[in-house]
């Protein structure tokens, strides 16, 4: 364990939530750590929890007040809950029940930590341990995946004797491993907080007249994810959206355009004072080459559409980038996926590019999940099925590698 002064976990604020069960002795383990490493840190229990620890031990081994009560009589706790949240980076959830897994994964806030854990836009990490059947039951499986998918990382537990008297999977995880997991990303957390970043994500539509439109399937999720991972890790973040689904994410700079031109003159706009851009989008490479004003009537249809090609964003924002600025793109081919990828990357004079593979009827656009693989001049990596918010991740951990290799 290093020393306060060289931590990087020193003058950090980390809010700690401790469930009920067992383990819940260790985890004022896990709080003195944080705080031997400079960090300070701030410990909300549920009712649970208090049965098995006194709330005592927190307050000493944290160094502050125990937070337990939505509604503690005379003091301002409207105000207090959202202050807690506020000032913290990191949400570190400690021995997480299975309980406490199905209300996160469900937006329920009926006690203080929950009530938190919904009001917070800070990275959350759960530690979690139960009994081996309760962890490997179905609705606990898809609550860890509904969570994972909304970008909560977990530190899993461990294989081992339980207090149940059984030998399985369901322990909490070793003292040094959480610690070690929150201190990865406090430090992501800092990671790009120089980098203005401009992301574009989304289908764009071309009107053919008031009611038609030329589209294709994208959800704008990966796009999305990636703004809300470079946002997470400090970034300024402009993100020009095609119509999408998605509530607009907070903390970063929301553009809403319809068409490819109208995508095009943003990205343009936004484009000097950026240091990195990330085309995400799914750019109509062509549109109606006449919008007609009015709907055109079944019986007067010729059943023929001119088109005319769109500007492609990208092409252009890498001959225009700002020096120093990195251009990453995306591909979503069915074929030759290396070969397409290459020529991509290097016709439209890109750092990198970022290829789905796509099924039919466009399956990976709608997935909340991707796989993919990245080309680069010098090499490639390929990023294994998994949320869309870990893809986001490993790309901006490549997207960092290749600014530090220069
Ligand atoms: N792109 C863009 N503007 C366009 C078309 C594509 O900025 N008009 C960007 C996408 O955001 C993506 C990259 O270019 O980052 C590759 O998109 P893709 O559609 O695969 O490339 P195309 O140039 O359209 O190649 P093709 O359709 O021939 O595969």
């Amino acid at each position: 364990m290093s020393t306060p002064e060289n931590s990087s976990l020193a003058g950090r604020t980390v809010l700690v939530g401790v469930c009920g069960g067992i383990a819940a002795y260790k985890c004022a383990g896990v709080v003195s750590k944080l705080r031997q490493a400079g960090a300070d840190v701030h410990v909300i229990m549920t009712d649970a929890a208090r049965k098995f620890v006194s709330p005592l031990t927190f307050a000493a081994v944290s160094g502050n007040d125990v937070h337990m009560e939505m509604f503690d009589a005379g003091t301002a706790w409207q105000v207090a809950h959202i202050t807690l949240v506020r000032k913290s980076e990191l949400f570190l959830i400690l021995n997480a029940t299975a309980n406490t897994l199905a209300k996160l994964a469900h937006g329920i806030a009926d006690n203080l930590l929950t009530t938190c854990v919904l009001a917070t836009r800070n990275p959350i990490l759960v530690a979690h341990a139960m009994n081996t059947a309760m962890l490997e039951a179905e609705p606990t499986q898809q609550n860890l995946s509904t969570l994972a998918a909304r970008g909560v990382e977990f530190v899993m537990p461990a294989a081992g004797f339980l207090a149940c008297g059984e030998f399985g999977d369901g322990r909490l995880a070793d003292e040094e491993d959480i610690v070690r997991a929150a201190t990865r990303i406090l430090e992501r957390g800092a990671s790009m907080t120089d980098e203005r970043v401009l992301i574009t994500a989304g289908p764009t539509r071309e009107f053919l007249d008031p009611a038609r439109f030329l589209s294709n399937p994208s959800t704008g999720r990966m796009g999305y994810a990636l703004a809300d991972e470079a946002r997470r890790r400090g970034a300024a973040v402009t993100l020009v959206s095609g119509p999408t689904e998605i509530r607009t994410p907070s903390d970063v700079r929301f553009v809403r355009v319809v068409s490819a031109r109208e995508m095009h003159a943003a990205v343009l706009e936004h484009l000097p004072e950026s240091s990195l851009f990330i085309g995400a989008a799914a750019v109509a490479d062509f549109r109606p080459a006449v919008e007609a004003t009015a709907k055109a009537k079944k019986r007067d249809a010729d059943l023929h559409v001119d088109l005319a090609p769109n500007p492609d964003v990208i092409a252009d924002v890498a001959q225009r980038r700002p020096p120093g600025c990195l251009v990453v793109g995306f591909a979503a081919e069915t074929d030759d996926l290396e070969t397409n990828a290459r020529e991509k990357l290097a016709r439209k004079k890109l750092d990198c590019i970022v290829v789905n593979r796509i099924g039919r009827n466009g399956g990976a656009f709608a997935s909340t999940e991707n796989e993919v693989r990245m080309f680069w001049p010098g090499g490639e990596q390929d990023v294994p099925r998994a949320s869309k918010a870990d893809v986001a991740a490993t790309i901006l951990d490549r997207i960092a590698a290749l600014r530090r290799n220069g």
